[in-house]
This record gives C-alpha cells, sequence and structure tokens, in this order.
C-alpha cells in the first residue's frame, strides 16, 4: 500500500471514541513490510477509570475497525493479528494490507466521519423493529447485546449509572483526573489535542457554572458537604433515562483481545446507530470502577462510595438478568437533536520506517 493511503485512513480512522476523548494511540508504519503496528499510550486516559487499560484497549478495537472498514474501500483486505502481551512493549496489534478486487463489507464506513458521543436527551419512544433487529443483527464475535427498553428498566439503569458523576465529584484523585481532562473552551481543546470539550457535555448555563466551581476542589468539598452529588446524579439520570433503550455488551473474558474486539463490536454498533439517525453515548463509568473495587479492594474509594459502587453495578446486573461479572460496556440509545460541539481528534502521529 502507498504510504499517502495509508495516511488518508488513519486520518479518518482515528475519529473512534476513546475515553474522556484521550485517543491511546500510536503508530508505525514499515514500508519495506508492509506492516502497521498500533501502540497504546498507556498514560493518555484517567488511569482510575481505565484499569488495566481496558478502556484504552477498547478505543484501539474502534480504530482497527475503522481501518478495516476504510481500507476495505480503499480496496485492501486488513488482516489484524491482535498480541497478547501488549502491556510488556505496548504493542497492541499489527496489521498487513492485502489487496484485493473482493469487495470487502464496507458499508459503515461512510459512517465513521458522523458518529459521535451525543449527550443530549433523546426521544423516549421504542426502537422500531427495523432499528432492534439491524443492531441485533450486528457481527458480535461472541459478545453478547441485551437490550432494555421498559420505562422501569431504563429509569433503575439511569440511576445506576449516574452513580459514576457522584462518586468522581467526591473522590479527589479521580475528580482531579477528570477535571486535567476537560478543555473548557475550543481554543484549548486544540492546543492540547485530546481531553473532553466542556461544551460536548451539554451542560445547562447553571449547571456549567457549578461544573466550573467543581473543578476547584477546596469549593467541591464545600459542595460535597451540601450533599449535592446526590443531587447532580439524580439530575443526570433524568438526561440518561430520556433514551429509547440501554444496550449492555456482556463477555466472559478479561483479556486485552477481549477488550479490543469489544471495542470493534461497540463501534460495529454505533455506526450501525449513526446508519440509522440514532444517537448514542457510552455510559460506563461504573462498571470500570467496579472492575478495579474487586481487583484492588484496599485502593481507592472509601467505604460509603465502594457501596454506591457496588451497589449500583450489581443494579445493572440485575436489570440485565446477567452474571455479575460479565458486565463490559452499557451504552444509550436513542434518537436526539445533534449534538452542541463534536470531539475534536489529534491528527495521528505516524512514525514510518
Ligand atoms: C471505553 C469508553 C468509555 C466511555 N465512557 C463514557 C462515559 O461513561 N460517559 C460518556 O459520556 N462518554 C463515554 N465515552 C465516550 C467518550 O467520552 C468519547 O468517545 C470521546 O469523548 C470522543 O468523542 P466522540 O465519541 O464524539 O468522538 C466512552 C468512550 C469509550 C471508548
Amino acid at each position: 500500500m502507498e504510504t499517502n493511503i495509508l495516511v488518508t485512513i488513519l486520518q479518518q480512522a482515528v475519529q473512534a471514541p476513546s475515553g474522556d476523548n484521550s485517543q491511546p494511540w500510536h503508530f508505525v508504519w514499515s514500508e519495506k513490510d508492509q506492516v502497521l503496528s498500533l501502540y497504546n499510550l498507556p498514560n493518555n486516559d484517567n488511569p482510575i477509570f481505565n484499569y488495566q487499560q481496558r478502556g484504552s484497549h477498547i478505543a484501539h478495537g474502534a480504530l482497527l475497525e475503522n481501518i478495516r472498514l476504510l481500507a476495505g474501500t480503499a480496496g485492501y483486505r486488513a488482516e489484524i493479528e491482535l498480541r497478547a502481551d501488549s502491556a510488556r512493549d505496548n504493542l497492541v496489534a499489527k496489521t498487513r494490507f492485502i489487496e484485493t478486487s473482493k469487495v470487502e463489507n464496507t458499508f459503515l464506513a461512510p459512517y465513521i466521519d458522523q458518529r459521535n458521543t451525543n449527550r443530549k436527551p433523546y426521544q423516549t419512544r421504542p426502537l422500531t423493529a427495523i432499528e432492534r433487529e439491524a443492531l441485533l443483527k450486528v457481527n458480535t464475535e461472541g459478545i453478547t447485546l441485551t437490550l432494555e427498553q421498559t420505562e422501569g428498566s431504563k429509569e433503575q439503569l439511569a440511576r445506576a449509572v449516574s452513580t459514576a458523576e457522584r462518586v468522581m465529584l467526591q473522590y479527589k484523585p479521580l475528580h482531579d483526573y477528570f477535571f486535567d481532562m476537560i478543555r473548557w473552551t475550543g481554543a484549548q481543546e486544540q492546543k492540547k489535542g485530546n481531553g473532553l470539550y466542556v461544551k460536548t457535555m451539554e451542560l445547562l448555563p447553571p449547571q456549567l457554572l457549578i461544573f466550573k466551581l467543581y473543578s476547584f476542589w477546596p469549593i467541591a468539598r464545600i459542595l460535597n458537604r451540601l450533599n449535592l452529588p446526590a443531587f447532580i446524579a439524580k439530575e443526570n439520570a433524568k438526561i440518561y433515562k430520556q433514551a429509547s433503550a440501554f444496550i449492555l455488551f456482556t463477555n466472559a473474558e478479561h483479556t486485552p483481545e477481549s477488550y479490543i474486539k469489544l471495542g470493534s463490536v461497540l463501534q460495529r454498533v454505533w455506526l450501525t446507530a449513526t446508519s440509522l439517525g440514532l444517537s448514542m453515548q457510552p455510559v460506563a463509568g461504573v462498571v470500570y470502577l467496579y472492575q478495579r473495587l474487586v481487583n484492588e479492594p484496599n485502593t481507592s474509594l472509601n467505604s460509603n462510595q465502594s457501596q454506591l459502587v457496588i451497589g449500583a453495578y450489581e443494579n445493572i446486573a440485575n436489570v440485565f438478568k446477567t452474571p455479575v461479572d460479565s458486565l463490559r460496556m452499557l451504552v444509550r440509545i436513542g434518537q436526539g437533536e445533534p449534538p452542541s460541539a463534536r470531539a475534536r481528534k489529534q491528527i495521528p502521529a505516524i512514525e514510518i520506517i
């Protein structure tokens, strides 16, 4: 493959989602061997949510799915080899491109640029049969998708997922990492190249004011004493429940490859949703906080915060009637007005050797 084709593919592929828009990737292209190496940038994403790089691996999976789709439209089959021990040297995957006259399954490629995280309230109408069928028909490679769309389930799930914000505002390390990733202006977002642009959070003016005050820990401590996190979580839950459905992704494994695969499946579902004119938002904070808690119970949260996270996580598992250790990703989906702003992506760093 000519290097300029690869560069064009990667420039579009990096439109993939990533936790807090951390874009934890770096590329090395060997012109001689015609191999693209994808490296993880392990310090990019929030280390508390990104337990064992699982969130970053999901982002890599989404990115690789984009690469596969875009290579297909350029007339190449991407042979992607996932590395089992990426924790050792951060090498996540190697991809070879095979020229082919056979058209690959690329119908989702045009939606890569349009996909985004939409944090607005959505219409609460149920998904149509056509929408449900299209979403559940996605090739999930053994990962199970379960859809919940009754009003009662949505209410419970909305409340459970909003626990992530409640804990984030109270627990200083999480608070500090989160606000460190907030970009308050478009200029700041452009300069830093990654992070969460505040406009994409869809806050109303009074909410934005409180959010700004919350960024200062001494003020946050005072607001926390007034029990504001519980109130904020309740308000957020009202938005979360304005959706057609929640979709849970479950799986049995916890290997890096299984999270990368999950990311590819998430991206396929998200692009399918985009093709149907539907919006999506991952609401996964509780899932990753729980994973850290059960594996490292002595670190992090105090007992009250731990109980909140465990209770919320178990509620999610109960609503979906799924084994407790199987939760991997949760999203809300529905028809919404377009987001007020889109997350900006950095031009990818490609080392050519
Ligand atoms: C593993 C993972 C977890 C995420 N969790 C959340 C979440 O809990 N809440 C949320 O609003 N967005 C979440 N997101 C969405 C990212 O914040 C979003 O992808 C990023 O800011 C880039 O924006 P974009 O998706 O519009 O390109 C998550 C994304 C990934 C890949």
